[in-house]
């Protein structure tokens, strides 16, 4: 199915055990056995963030991720970040082709109450960059930013908004990716061999990657862009996944 911006409307969402399923990929945004967790366990710790970010320099360390969605990566990221004393300054670069709306946004807050998530001003920021790209997508940037507690570092959120081919080739040199994509069977354009190409082309020696998806064709189309890829075990009831860096 040809698929479009505009064809995400919230009558494309649906609510299952309060996780939002896209109808439109036919696909859940985050597990139901504990998003929250699943993206500590996949994504930060598959790339080994904490580690990396701890020491105050002057260097800024860039996550790329595939697939903004609800915006739950984002948090988990930030969260982490904000419990560290001094860890240096990071940019949180990520990409959406079909951004939810608001009200959907909200619906993150009410399944992690005990958490800091979407706030008024937040979404707010996020809905007018979201409508500006909507009537002229050459603007298709939206960004915020949040300081540090005990030193000058920062959180810098960039999101693109538009499809995967039209936003990557604007990302920066990344440090660690996030590929979250929905599942390689339901949405193989955010793993084809172009999106691939032009992660690669976004990728430094040392770069990690970590993803719930442990595909074969996956693991050696990675391999055969230069990644050293190692299988792990999975988040709950998911048996695989793989992490790896750029040799
Ligand atoms: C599994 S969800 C991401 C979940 C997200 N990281 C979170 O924390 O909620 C995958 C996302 O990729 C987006 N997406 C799918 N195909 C895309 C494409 N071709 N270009 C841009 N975004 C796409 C979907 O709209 C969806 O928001």
């Amino acid at each position: 199915m040809e698929k479009r911006p505009s064809d995400h409307s919230d009558k494309n969402i649906e609510f299952k055990e309060g996780v939002p399923v896209s109808l439109l990929f036919d696909d859940v945004y985050f597990s139901k056995q504990g998003g929250w967790e699943e993206s500590n366990y996949v994504f930060f710790n598959g790339n080994e963030i904490e580690s990396k970010i701890k020491d105050d320099d002057q260097t800024v360390f860039r996550i790329g991720e595939l697939g903004f969605g609800s915006g739950l990566n984002l948090f988990v990221a930030l969260e982490n970040w904000t419990s560290l004393q001094n860890p240096k300054s990071m940019e949180f670069i990520s990409l959406e082709g079909y951004p939810l709306a608001a009200e959907i946004l909200f619906t993150l807050n009410q399944s992690y109450p005990d958490k800091n998530l979407w706030f008024p001003e937040l979404i707010h920021s996020y809905e007018s960059a979201k409508e500006i790209w909507e009537n002229d997508n050459t603007k298709n940037t939206w960004t915020y930013v949040w300081n540090h507690k005990t030193n000058s570092s920062q959180f810098s959120l960039k999101v693109y908004f538009g499809d995967i081919q039209i936003c990557l080739p604007s990302f920066p040199i990344i440090h660690a990716w996030y590929f979250d994509g929905f599942s390689p069977g339901k949405n193989p354009d955010m793993w084809s061999k172009d999106t691939l190409n032009l992660v690669r082309q976004k990728t430094i020696s040392g770069t990690s990657f970590a993803t719930f998806s442990s595909a074969g064709f996956l693991r050696r189309s990675l391999s055969e862009l230069g990644f050293l890829v190692e299988k792990k075990k999975g988040f709950g009831r998911k048996r695989e996944m793989i992490s790896g860096f750029l040799k």
